[in-house]
């Protein structure tokens, strides 16, 4: 399903999951159901939904209930009928007439993206006295700054991991990274094996490059070691994506005996490891410290990704790629198709970064145990029937809702003022309706009204029969 493709029958009634109520209009649940898969990104725009025929054969609901459902996305700008292309999925902004009321403030529970970490200031103080040099050149291109490549060189060779400046290139943030791995080392129909949950938006870039992907579970304790074996075994994969340390979203981190399997599988299955390191130094009181994965493994087969983004700043936009010479080479040669490289001004400030990392990692990871601790306390004290397990790093809570509301909440948390990503979305088949992921970036006092605006959300959600979803239209 690719953006300004067609989606199958199959694959919306798999994306629907659970979103049938019992007693009350099934037209109104469908289409509330469709607009949440089309706000949170699981259906792109321009996408064509199927023909109502096709799709009530497939739910098992009379053409009416579709017609009705459609005309109601219609209505409310999130579908729009296309001369030979049936009914195409949009976005109502343009259209949306401006609020009469003023909204109130968001909070923003659906991104683990922190702010700034104190003591930047002075770093990029501190960087700006090498701006004449950077205004004298172009000032971007293609593989970064060879200081900043030596720095992440360095850093990587401490931690026992030699490095060459050559097997770097420095990217946009680690998403672009796993963009352009996606593009150059993924074919069309490809196998990609991805943890089940994982980051919603390396999935998105495993489809777009054409992967067929499949799936090994991971939760809060961690791996299934047979099932990680089973699906190299099975599934054979080109690429295999893993988030081995403090993993987006449930925190679990890979203990050092189950890297040397996984090295073991990918071997077998002639697999590339692409190690996506992103919230590897999170480390709130693990109690143990690792090599980085591909020391495990050679320089051919494993691909690594960082960034500054949950350390330091996302706003840097600075990620980076470690490979062997092959790798960088090829992705050298597809990057200018999306973009023509990262800018020199924010890699002088990622360069001055690493003459203080250690201290700035300190002071992130210690802001988050607070913060956790604060999100932890809050709901556990709010909304009791919850599981709230403790990671021991990480940026988010993977919390058990106990019931399949999470794409509810997510519905109706928007008109009460908390953005949230539901739990399909770090799923590729529609699961995860039990679970909700809290990141706790925000400052402590929108932590603390995030849950009071999220438990007075939950408590409006209509207790309905077991196994049964409450719909939008339930609660307003
Ligand atoms: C595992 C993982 N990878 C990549 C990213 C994207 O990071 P960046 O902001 O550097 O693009 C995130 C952000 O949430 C993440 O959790």
């Amino acid at each position: 399903m690719n953006d300004g493709g067609r989606l199958g029958p199959k694959d919306l009634r798999t994306l629907l999951g659970e979103w049938e109520t019992g007693g009350r209009s099934a037209y109104q649940a469908l289409a509330d159901r469709i607009r949440l898969l089309i706000i949170d990104g699981r259906i792109p725009t321009r996408t064509r939904l199927p023909a109502e025929r096709e799709l009530a054969d497939a739910i098992q609901k009379s053409r009416t209930t579709i017609v009705s459902a459609y005309r109601e996305l219609r209505e409310s700008g999130h579908l729009v009928s296309v001369r030979g292309s049936g009914s195409v999925v949009a976005l109502p902004h343009a259209q949306e007439p401006p609020s009469a009321r003023p909204q109130p403030a968001v909070i923003e529970f659906s991104k683990a993206a922190p702010t700034a970490i104190g003591g930047l200031e002075a770093v990029i103080q501190r960087a700006m006295s090498d701006v004449p040099r950077v205004l004298a050149k172009s000032g971007f291109d293609l593989v970064g700054s060879l200081v900043l490549r030596e720095r992440i060189a360095h850093h990587y060779t401490e931690r026992g991991l030699p490095t060459r400046p050559g097997q770097l290139m420095i990217t946009l943030g680690a998403q672009h990274a796993i963009a352009l791995i996606a593009r150059t080392l993924v074919r069309q129909a490809d196998r990609v094996l991805v943890e089940a949950p994982t980051y919603p938006h390396a999935i998105d870039a495993f489809r777009l490059s054409g992967g067929r992907l499949v799936t090994t579970p991971v939760t809060t304790s961690g791996w299934d070691g047979d099932r990680l074996r089973d699906a190299f075994e099975r599934a054979r994969p080109a690429v295999a994506y893993l988030v081995p340390d403090f993993q987006n979203p449930t925190g679990a981190s890979m203990p050092p005996g189950q890297r040397d399997d996984v090295v073991r599988h990918a071997r077998r299955a002639g697999t590339v490891l692409v190690i996506d390191e992103t919230t590897a130094d999170l480390d709130i009181e693990r109690g143990w410290t690792d090599v980085p994965f591909a020391v495990r493994a050679d320089d051919h087969h494993t691909v690594t990704i960082g960034s500054l983004a949950k350390t330091v700043w996302g706003g840097l936009r600075i990620g980076w790629i470690r490979a062997d010479d092959d790798v960088i080479g090829a992705l050298h040669g597809a990057r200018a198709a999306g973009d023509l490289g990262t800018p020199e001004l924010e890699q002088l400030v990622a360069t001055e970064v690493f003459d203080d990392y250690t201290a700035l990692v300190q002071r992130r990871t210690a802001q988050l145990r607070h913060h956790r601790d604060v999100l932890v306390r809050e709901l556990r004290e709010r909304l009791p029937h919850w599981d709230v397990p403790v990671p021991d790093g990480g940026a988010s809570l993977w919390v058990g809702l106990g019931a399949p509301i999470s794409s509810a909440l997510a519905l109706f948390g928007l008109t009460r003022g908390v953005s949230l990503t539901a739990g399909p979305k770090f799923g590729v088949d529609g699961a995860f309706e039990r679970f909700l992921r809290l990141p706790y970036t925000g400052r402590v006092d929108e932590l603390t009204r995030g849950v009071h605006l999220l438990a007075d959300t939950a408590r409006s959600l209509p207790v309905l029969p077991a196994g049964q979803a409450p719909q939008l239209a339930d609660v307003v």
